[in-house]
């Protein structure tokens, strides 16, 4: 019998049983099955420094422009060198001439600025690929074509005068412009963290230097200074400037933000929450979702995140009562094929609050 003729339910349940099983007590090799080509291919999104993982496609400066006008200026800048909040792209210098031949920007160990942007800092190409790709526009990762990536990439190669403006970047040049790139041999390899010791690699490159990671000291046993203890804080006068960056906060990865309001402007800013709240069992329904962490995957609109948005759902079963039942299911147990190949893990959480929240689905996802 193949894998994929055992049903779903009962491979639900069975990761069910794992999950509530305690650790230790080894389920046993029974359970499971090995992913199948589609999960895999669902997972497996990295681009590699050689290319590897990256699609076809092409795009073009005019096209990335308009792109990025409407995904990404808000937050970097119309010429992606705004460094108010969010970080700066382009722009903290232009690499010299001497840099672009030897591919490595001195400046940036001698520069004041020395973080540069970017575009100067970038030693692999494939990075801006991959990571545009997976993570932005940060509202709403993973919502890009590879097509819109390549005149993304295209037009930040542009404003970093690496690329002329009708430069077409496609899968087949990509390597090109890799070998152009401003800060391309700046990348160090010489550490013994690289696997398997010192490795020649066909481009002559060495990995790694055969010894072990550069860590030499031994652990202090007796008569120790007192330990340091490292912290960071916002000065007074800037505490505030971005508005409250608790609330600026996602809610996975790690935590970033802290409360930055005075006493009394919390006091305002919850008085204003409490009047714009939603009342009622919407309200209820709402928080429910925020507490079971379900909008780490889900957004409440239309907006796919690693889930469907929660319009989206209600859309597609609007008044259907016969499936609230079902959906309950779905929810405790996880389920997947619906809205795509990846799939939702079982949720820890009751049936009476499962049930609320199908409810709320087929009744449209009122806010
Ligand atoms: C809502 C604000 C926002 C939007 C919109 C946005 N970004 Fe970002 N971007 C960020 C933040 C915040 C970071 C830093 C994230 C981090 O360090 O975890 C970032 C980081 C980046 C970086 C990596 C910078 C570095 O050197 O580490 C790139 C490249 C980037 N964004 C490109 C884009 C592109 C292209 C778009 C449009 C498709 C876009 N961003 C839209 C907020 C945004
Ligand atoms: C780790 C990410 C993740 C988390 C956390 C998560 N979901 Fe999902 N959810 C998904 C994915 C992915 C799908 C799409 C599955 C499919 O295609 O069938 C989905 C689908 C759904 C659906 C639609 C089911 C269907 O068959 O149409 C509902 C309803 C849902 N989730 C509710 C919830 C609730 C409620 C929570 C919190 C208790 C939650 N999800 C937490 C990822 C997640």
């Amino acid at each position: 019998m193949s894998n994929s003729r055992i049903p779903k339910a009962a491979l639900a349940a069975a990761l069910a049983a794992v999950v509530t099983t305690a650790w230790g007590a080894n389920p046993g090799a029974s359970l499971g099955r090995p992913a199948n080509p589609a999960e895999i291919k669902a997972w497996n999104i990295d681009v590699r420094p050689d290319f590897r993982g990256l699609p076809q496609g092409q795009g073009t400066v005019a096209e990335g422009t308009k792109l990025w006008e409407a995904k990404c200026a808000s937050c970097h800048g119309d010429f992606a060198d705004s460094n108010s909040v969010y970080p700066p792209l382009v722009g903290g210098f232009q690499a010299t001439k001497q840099e672009m031949k030897t591919g490595i920007v001195t400046q940036l160990a001698t520069s004041s600025n020395v973080n540069g942007t970017s575009l100067e800092r970038l030693s692999t190409l494939s990075t801006l690929f991959d990571y545009i790709h997976r993570a932005m526009p940060w509202n709403a990762p993973d919502t890009l074509s590879w097509n819109d990536t390549y005149a993304l990439v295209d037009y930040l190669l542009n404003l970093a005068n690496i690329v002329p403006s009708n430069y077409v970047l496609t899968r087949q040049n990509v390597q090109q412009v890799q070998d152009i790139l401003p800060n391309r041999n700046d990348m160090t390899w010489n550490q013994g963290m690289w696997p398997g010791g010192k490795q020649v690699l066909k481009s002559g490159k060495v990995l790694g230097n055969g010894g072990i990671p550069d860590t030499h000291n031994t652990e202090c046993m007796k008569d120790c200074a007192p330990k340091p203890a490292v912290a960071s804080s916002i000065p007074a006068y800037a505490m505030n400037t971005w508005g409250n960056l608790q609330d600026q906060m996602r809610p996975w990865g790690p935590v970033r933000g802290q409360l930055t309001l005075t006493a009394e402007e919390l006091k305002k800013d919850r008085q204003a929450k409490q009047a714009a709240a939603p009342s009622g069992a919407d309200a209820k329904v709402v928080s429910l979702l925020k507490a079971h962490g379900c909008i780490a995957c889900h957004s409440m609109g239309d907006t796919k995140l690693v889930g469907p948005g929660y319009a989206e759902v209600a859309k597609k079963y609007a008044g259907k009562k016969d499936m609230v039942a079902e959906l309950t299911k779905r929810i405790i147990h996880g389920g997947s094929g619906t809205w795509g190949s990846i799939p939702m893990p079982p949720q820890s959480i009751s049936e009476g609050d499962a049930t609320m929240i199908a409810t709320w689905l087929v009744d449209g996802a009122k806010q």
